[in-house]
């Protein structure tokens, strides 16, 4: 049997597995999930054994635990390492998801669940084209390290030091992910730019308990007004984001890129329907996929306080929270971002509150580029290509209700895989 008719015979078999690794809640934002985290690190494991990986290890680590595996017996042929991650968003709000997030479903074509397009179907994609290879040749046809991690959802932070304390392990020809989305549907894509991102979480203090807002309100600063108001001042009506300093290191994209991007199939109307916000914005001087693609953001995540349970409860809330981010692009240097966003925000405070630490903890970031940490921690290793095929769509609700994946593109994916695994055999 040939590959595309081996895989065709499987499609059933692929579903259901993929659907058994979906089932597995591996939330890695949650304590609560961390008995799941290590079921899908198992779960990993196994599959690659099935897959023809001989070594395969579970490696613990201060998190989560990443798994390795190899299959070094294609002398001669290049080496890649495919890159992935099996944990998961949190599936909240849950009343929003159309069948429950952890019960994969399928509709109209459409697999739903969280993880379907970011990342698991991603990755099964890439382990059922190994099997696939390895059953119809009885070999893979290069040399193949994978990495498959626990944390890239809560930044990766793990892997940074897995990396460095095993650097001749994972040297490769080059680095593989499936991790991205594809500019449409029938829009093959190869994604050649990310953004890095900088996470932050402040918390406010106002008075030393809650009040009673009619006995006091009036002649106490209320925490959450004051960061209602600092979050109003940092963008601007044109959007641009007002910290100072903020854009001095942006590097230029050139005409020429511009224009191809600009060029693209990219259709405005799509990702209007895919949002669905009765209006939109943006920094002025730039086209939407600019500004989502090349210029950097600030954005808020979270804003939380006082009461918001039912009914009403008049209370000066003690404290007020946000979580906040900043997306970052060539050549800006997340430390001194960071460093600029504390010292702007503690100027405008006034002395009426204390603000508590949240900046300058170890974040989330990455040096210049990539919302996918390890591909920049890879590419600053060991300066190899980085190869990032998505097969999700932008309109997937990935991080959202009613995650899914296209099965075209699950079923087409392997296929795809598989063959583009099999040519670089023949380079
Ligand atoms: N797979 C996404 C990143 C992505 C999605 C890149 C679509 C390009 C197109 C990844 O799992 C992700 O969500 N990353 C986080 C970053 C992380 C540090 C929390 C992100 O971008 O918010
Ligand atoms: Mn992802
Ligand atoms: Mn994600």
């Amino acid at each position: 049997m040939n590959l595309a008719d081996f895989i065709d015979a499987h499609r059933d078999q692929h579903l259901a597995e993929l659907c058994e690794f979906l089932r597995i809640p591996s939330v890695s934002a949650k304590t609560e999930h961390k008995p799941d985290i290590e079921r899908g690190a198992n779960w990993v494991a196994g599959n690659l054994r099935a897959a023809g990986f001989n070594k395969v290890e579970i490696v613990p680590t201060a998190l989560h635990p990443l798994v390795y595996a190899e299959s070094l017996e294609a002398p001669g042929k290049p080496i890649i390492l495919f890159y992935g991650h099996y944990d998961v968003q949190p599936p909240e709000p849950l009343d929003l998801w159309t069948s429950p997030a952890f019960e994969p479903t399928v509709r109209n074509g459409n697999l739903f669940g969280r993880g379907t397009a970011d990342d698991k179907g991603q990755v099964h994609i890439h382990l059922k084209a190994l099997q696939s290879l390895q059953h119809v040749n009885g070999k893979f046809p290069i040399n193949v390290k994978v990495l498959i991690e626990g944390e890239e959802e809560v930044g990766s932070v793990s892997l940074w030091d897995y990396v460095q304390k095993n650097k001749e392990k994972l040297k490769a020809d080059a680095l593989i992910v499936s991790d991205t989305s594809m500019l449409g549907k029938g829009v093959p894509s190869i994604t050649y730019g990310l953004r890095g991102l900088n996470y932050y979480q402040i918390e406010l203090t106002g008075p030393e308990r809650d009040l009673h807002s009619g006995v006091y309100g009036g002649a106490v600063p209320n925490p959450l007004t004051i960061l209602s108001e600092l979050f109003a001042k940092l963008p601007d009506k044109n959007y641009p984001v007002t910290l100072p300093g903020f854009y001095d290191r942006v590097a230029k994209v050139s005409k020429a890129e511009r224009k191809s991007l600009n060029a693209l199939p990219w259709k405005k109307k799509d990702f209007e329907k895919a949002v669905g916000a009765p209006g939109y914005f943006g920094e002025a001087g730039f086209t939407t996929v600019e500004r989502l693609w090349t210029r950097p953001t600030f954005e808020l995540n979270g804003l939380w306080g006082g009461y918001q349970g039912e009914g009403a409860k008049t209370v000066i809330p003690s404290k007020a929270f946000a979580k906040f981010s900043t997306r970052l692009v060539p050549d800006q240097d997340p430390h001194k971002i960071a460093k600029l966003v504390e010292k702007h925000i503690r100027k405008l405070l006034p002395k009426t509150v204390h603000c508590k630490k949240g900046f300058g903890k170890k974040a989330v970031f990455i040096r210049e580029g990539g919302s996918i940490p390890f591909v920049t921690q890879m590419h600053d290793t060991f300066k190899v290509p980085c190869v990032l095929l998505g097969f999700g769509l932008p309109d997937e609700n990935a991080h959202a209700p009613d995650e899914h994946i296209a099965l075209e593109n699950y079923f087409g994916g392997i296929k795809a895989i598989a063959h583009f695994y099999a040519d670089l055999a023949t380079l």
